[in-house]
């Protein structure tokens, strides 16, 4: 008898806590393991730590709550609670931040990193807070690079013809309009099956998406051009955060802070390791680009279709930050 009347108890305190547990839902359109994957995983045990298992968070990774542009309207609306997404539809929301996705505009990850750590990356995300959604951290996808089926990019005259998937980012087709390819914007979980049918010849990403994506399955050529440095964002829906107390949303941001070191550790890694693993898996990796070319086609056109309405000051100052 006893040993059922504390059996009941036990299992009425662990009712409550279940029901004290809340469930948040992280989605990305990359890989459980990929860079996001590893990140979203960072920021989900150290939000367990801190919360003391109040928070219980799990991914919804692969395009399972749609891409990225459906994120971020889904993070609007409160219908996703949380999402790692690369800024590439974010310009649509938040105009400001279409700065980050000028060609050529980063030196390096360095450079990059510490914009984004910054004043200007602070300065950014008050302005994604200001467009009905909350920017915990800037996180990172990586230098994006252009793969094809046709023939190696060495020279922006080799990508003239070639039908290129690009991301929903004016500034970003701009660009490759400028280097002579035809960009076709489309959602990344529908890219996959438009390099198997040939709707589209080629797209660009960084190392860490075309491994996560196995996208030696469907193409051959790698060019390094490292053409545009693509950021990302850990995203929360206001909805959530604002149902939190001051010590909560706290936990948020420490944990957003340990999600977007390991994310950048994974950058790292895959930087190193990456090109190999490409190799390996049948991959012709084109290292050996003059870059200035494509440099000059894409700044003229792309920086245009930025400065028209923003003009240079934001410019000026990242390329100021040493
Ligand atoms: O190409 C894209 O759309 C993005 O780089 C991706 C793969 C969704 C990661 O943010």
């Amino acid at each position: 008898m006893k040993h059922y009347i504390l059996g009941t108890v036990a299992a009425l305190a662990l009712a409550g806590a279940a029901e004290a547990q809340q469930r948040i839902v992280i989605g990305t359109t990359t890989s459980a393991t990929s860079h996001y994957g590893v990140g979203a995983e960072a920021f989900i045990a150290k939000l367990a730590e801190l919360s003391d298992g109040a928070f219980v968070g799990e991914q919804a990774p692969a395009g399972q709550l749609g891409g990225e542009r459906d994120l971020i309207e889904g993070l609007q609306i409160g219908s996703v609670d949380m999402a790692i997404s690369s800024s590439g539809p974010l310009g649509n929301f938040v105009p400001e931040v279409f700065a980050l996705d000028l060609p050529f505009l980063f030196r390096d990850y360095d450079h990059a990193r510490k914009v984004l750590d910054g004043e200007i990356g602070q300065e950014l995300l008050a302005k994604v807070d200001e467009n009905n959604l909350v920017g915990l951290a800037w996180a990172e996808n990586g230098f994006r690079h252009v793969t094809n089926s046709q023939r190696p990019i060495l020279t922006p005259e080799d990508l003239g013809g070639i039908k290129l998937r690009t991301m929903e980012n004016r500034v970003h087709m701009a660009a490759f309009t400028g280097m002579g390819a035809s960009p076709t914007p489309m959602a990344f979980p529908e890219l996959f099956g438009a390099l198997q049918q040939g709707v589209v010849d080629g797209q660009e990403n960084p190392i860490t998406v075309i491994t996560a994506s196995k996208f030696w399955e469907v193409q051959k050529y790698v060019s390094l051009t490292g053409h545009v440095y693509s950021p990302a964002i850990i995203l929360a829906s206001p909805a959530l955060i604002d149902g939190l107390t001051e010590e909560q949303k706290g936990w948020f941001y420490e944990a957003a802070k340990v999600g977007v070191e390991a994310n950048r550790a994974e950058v790292n890694r895959l930087e190193a390791e990456g090109v190999a693993l490409l190799r390996e898996n049948g991959m012709e990796v084109i290292t050996d680009i003059d870059k200035a070319p494509f440099a000059a086609l894409a700044e003229e056109s792309a920086y245009a279709v930025y400065t028209d309405e923003y003009g240079t000051e934001m410019i000026d100052r990242i390329k100021a930050v040493e």
